[in-house]
């Protein structure tokens, strides 16, 4: 792929802990970890932790995205259903995509008995919906593997300064104009939060957890100190 692009990337298939052990890397200026961070274990996380603090020098960049916890947090119920319905009702030839499939039609039809999780979460139906147009080999891709963690701000800041590694900013630029993602309040309310770690928690909270965000992504830039 490298060389058809023309690039002098070097692309490595191997799993973390196989990766991250290697003598023959050198020091990064920069690391980006896309779609990565929430879908691997907490033993993974270490290894990837332990590799930021090696290979990054004072100064340098890491880039995560990752599933944000107050996103994801009504929707981890039902996640857990669908899992369980394609583990115990599917059948063993039947096919990841199509487990799913099946799993989805029962999810519907438990919603469609109004239980106290959808009264509790009233968006859980309007959430599910959203998710089935997405393409479902993406879906069972992305939220359908043995590991996924939405996590908090607060989590993944803690579990980066092991690496020396502290909140920068967000990635995603319409993220930094307040005004289109905050009402007045709360960025009242923000601007009297004089931590940044704390505030940008706070911001999570706020903004991506539901605002306009079908699939709550946070995506951070961490500086090595
Ligand atoms: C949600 S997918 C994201 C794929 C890609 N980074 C993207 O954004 O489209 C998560 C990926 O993490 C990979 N993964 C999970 N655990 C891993 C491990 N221990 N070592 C290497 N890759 C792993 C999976 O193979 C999967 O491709």
């Amino acid at each position: 792929m490298a060389e058809a692009l023309g690039s002098n990337a070097q692309l490595a298939e191997q799993a973390f802990a196989d990766f991250c052990s290697r003598t023959d890397l050198p020091d990064f200026d920069y690391i980006a970890l896309h779609g990565v961070w929430s879908w691997i274990s907490d033993e993974n996380r270490a290894v990837i932790v332990d590799f930021l603090r090696r290979k990054l020098k004072v100064g340098d960049v890491v880039y995560v995205s990752y599933n944000t916890q107050p996103g994801w947090a009504t929707m981890m119920p039902m996640r857990d259903l669908l899992v369980e319905h394609a583990d115990i009702m599917g059948s063993q030839g039947q096919g990841s995509v199509s487990r799913f499939d099946s799993a989805l039609g029962f999810a519907e039809e438990l919603l469609a008995t109004n239980p106290s999780y959808v009264q509790t979460n009233p968006n859980v139906s309007e959430r599910l919906a959203k998710l089935k147009n997405h393409s479902h080999s993406y879906l069972v891709h992305e939220y359908f593997n043995r590991n996924w963690q939405p996590l908090s701000f607060s989590k993944t800041a803690s579990l980066l300064s092991a690496a020396k590694l502290t909140f920068a900013c967000s990635a995603y630029y319409l993220d930094h104009i307040d005004a289109l993602n905050l009402t007045t309040e709360q960025q009242d309310l923000l601007n009297d939060i004089p931590d940044s770690l704390f505030r940008e928690m706070e911001l999570v909270i706020q903004a991506h957890a539901f605002a306009n965000k079908q699939l709550p992504i946070f995506m951070v830039l961490g500086i090595c100190f």
